[in-house]
């Protein structure tokens, strides 16, 4: 029987130009577009070619212009580490934007110009990326929680003319001051910015470099508001990098028609959002899932956006998500499942919950790794509220596939986020770039051309953007999932098949970890992986050959290594545990048996696989893992 879901499905991929081209109406245009999709450069697909518009404002101007939605809240920013609660109507929020985009342009700033933005989860850090697209200046925001290292990478990269930054993060109890960060990054790049806004918070002052750096405070007070200038649909709106399978992170690129029009449209058809819901995305505006789900397709809705600065423990206690979903009667919430599973940790019965009236909440939506069935479960039964899995990716910019609640609501299947969302034409295929026939593991692939919104190219090299998603399955993206879909079109999402690991749902590069523990003078050669864990889902473990002859303590070496990726990733990486063994396992053409290590560590049945050069080292490896708390998989006989 047909529903809504499949009618606009097949609408999407048989007609593509003319779905868009309609859902495109409901955006802001100054020109109208052109071409609705432009093949000629394929296989870089643009969407919208000829339109001009500008996406901040479809973010503000709009609703206050023409839907007379000024008075509406646009942000609410709620900080329980600050306890602060700060809220924004769509005219207020519009003023500030514009007043930063005119400091912004009194630093010089203009379209094309890109601008960094390094900051924790303050109105400010969705101000500076609003101003930046109200200029046509291209943003990229930066995670809090990387080292100087990458953040000097990325302004190699971006070589941005302005970077905006705060005097410090605060992460739960603890105040991480952002300036020594920000001014050893710029010390390590080649490229200099040319000037630096700071705003200062009351928890810690910034030293302010003269001649370089300026308050935000003071850079507002002197500020002319800047209206929105025109730019084309094709024009980058942010780059935002991400891991790739080296050090070198990969710079994605959106550009402003095609994302203004697929966001606006998933408020609905996902995740069943009105412009007079309140939406909470608890992410980080240095993720895809802030900029997409905090900032941008909340706002394009005209809905009210939560703006979180918060843990989902600690920050005070494992109620808190409660209490910020009935204080601002939140109707529809987005997390990555490594959240509650902290908050089922510490309030397994989830008593906490009964203290708050949660009768706004409608649905719980989860991305950014696999959303385990315990976790699920959990939720549902304690909510009483349908949990939905969805599966993207910060090059997709928004979700492939998806229980699309704004379309037709789906049977949930525990580990499946459902089917392909309109424009999504999902495909498993083997290495002989064949489809595989129904339940088949395979490479999920999307054939081309990809969907507005998703990433046209990488920032200034299209040549990387082909070779690392487009030609090893020619005529589709590879996403580096590996999967299935079942007889109903459901898809299985289930590992990656690139060196990529999730935790706690922020996206790390073993390749890149590996780059910095190979660097250790006394280390020889390494592997890093990333292992099951109960609340972050994977965390990395490194192994280390020591160089012939150190005769140094090895706990010293691990410390340093551990300390290592702590100062050149970052935190975040979440890189605390490293063993020293003699040898790495390896077939006998020299690759490493990362899959028989991962099976160790992970305390499942393992074969000895034929082609292993010397059998005895994985008993050592086992006893390397026993050492650091993991394993006890059992070799099948
Ligand atoms: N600035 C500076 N440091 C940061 C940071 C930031 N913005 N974000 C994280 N860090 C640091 C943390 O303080 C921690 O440091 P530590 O090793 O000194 O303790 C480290 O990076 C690892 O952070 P995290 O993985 O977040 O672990 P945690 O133990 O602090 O918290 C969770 C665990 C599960 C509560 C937390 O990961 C969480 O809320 N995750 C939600 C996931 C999410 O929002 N994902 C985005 C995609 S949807
Ligand atoms: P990121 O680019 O950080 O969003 O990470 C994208 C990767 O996270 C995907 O390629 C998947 O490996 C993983 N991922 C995201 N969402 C899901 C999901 N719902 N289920 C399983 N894995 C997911």
């Amino acid at each position: 029987m047909s529903n809504r879901y499949d009618a606009v499905y097949r609408q999407s991929i048989n007609d593509p130009e003319g779905f868009w081209g309609e859902v495109a109406e409901d955006c802001h245009w100054f020109k109208k577009w052109d071409k609705v999709l432009d093949t000629s450069q394929a296989p870089i697909y643009r969407w919208f070619t000829g339109g001009e518009l500008n996406t901040c404002y479809n973010a503000l101007d709009f609703h206050v212009d023409h839907r007379g939605r000024g008075d509406r809240l646009a942000l609410i920013y709620d900080s329980p580490v600050t306890q602060t609660i700060k809220k924004y109507t769509y005219a207020e929020l519009r003023d500030e934007v514009a007043r930063f985009a005119g400091a912004l342009a009194g630093k010089g700033v203009t379209k094309g110009d890109r601008v960094i933005i390094y900051m924790p989860m303050i109105p400010e850090a969705v101000i500076a990326m609003l101003a930046c697209a109200r200029i046509g200046a291209i943003h990229s925001v930066v995670f809090g929680g990387f080292a100087a290292k990458e953040l000097a990478t990325r302004i190699d990269d971006a070589m941005p003319k302005v970077i905006v930054s705060a005097s410090c993060g605060i992460e739960g109890q603890r105040v991480i001051a952002y300036k020594p960060l920000l001014d050893e990054a710029i010390e390590i790049a080649s490229e200099k910015p040319e000037a630096c806004i700071i705003f200062q918070r009351p928890q810690v002052e910034a030293p302010l470099t003269p001649g370089r750096d300026t308050s935000w405070q003071e850079a507002i007070t002197s500020a002319t508001p800047a209206d929105c200038v025109t730019v084309a649909a094709t024009d980058p709106l942010y780059i935002l990098y991400t891991s790739g399978t080296t050090g070198q992170p990969k710079g994605v690129v959106r550009d402003n028609g095609g994302h203004a029009v697929a966001l606006k449209w998933t408020m609905k058809a996902i995740y069943d959002i009105d412009e007079d819901d309140v939406w909470w995305a608890a992410s980080d505006v240095g993720w895809v899932v802030g900029h997409s789900y905090i900032v941008y397709a909340p706002l394009f809705k005209g809905c009210t956006s939560v703006l979180f600065e918060g843990k989902p423990v600690g920050t005070p206690d494992a109620g808190v998500f409660w209490r910020v979903i009935s204080e601002h009667k939140v109707k529809c919430m987005f997390t990555a499942p490594t959240a509650y599973r902290a908050i089922r940790r510490e309030d397994p019965e989830a008593k906490l919950i009964k203290n708050y009236d949660l009768s706004n909440f409608k649905i719980l939506f989860m991305a950014g790794e696999r959303l385990d069935p315990a976790t699920i479960q959990w939720s549902e039964n304690n909510l009483g509220v349908p949990v939905i899995d969805h599966w993207w990716q910060t090059e997709t910019g928004w979700a492939i596939a998806a229980n699309c609640m704004g379309l037709h609501p789906f049977p949930v299947k525990y580990g499946s986020p459902t089917k392909a969302v309109p424009g999504w034409d999902v495909r498993v295929l083997n290495p002989e770039n064949e489809e595989l026939p129904t339940g088949e593991i395979g490479a999920l692939s999307v054939k081309l051309p990809l969907p507005p919104g998703s990433l046209p190219t990488l920032w200034q090299n299209d040549q990387r953007y082909i070779e690392a998603y487009l030609s090893e399955y020619p005529g589709y993206y590879k996403t580096a999932d590996a999967g299935m879909i079942d007889e109903e079109g459901y898809i299985y999402v289930m590992s990656r098949t690139d060196d990529i690991i999730n935790v706690a749902g922020h996206r790390l590069s073993t390749g890149a970890m590996e780059e910095v523990l190979a660097a250790h003078p006394d280390v020889a050669e390494c592997a890093v992986l990333g292992v099951e864990d109960s609340l972050k889902g994977q965390v990395p473990v490194g192994f280390l050959v020591l160089n012939a002859g150190v005769t140094r303590d090895t706990n010293e070496i691990i410390q340093e290594a551990v300390a290592q990726i702590r100062e050149q990733i970052g935190p975040v990486a979440a890189f605390k545990m490293a063993t020293v063994v003699k040898r790495l396992p390896k077939t006998r053409s020299g690759k490493i048996l990362r899959g028989t290590i991962q099976k160790i560590a992970d305390k499942k049945q393992f074969k000895t696989p034929a082609t292993i050069d010397d059998p005895t080292i994985l008993d050592e490896i086992k006893t390397a893992l026993e050492g650091i708390g993991l394993a006890g998989a059992r070799k099948e006989s």
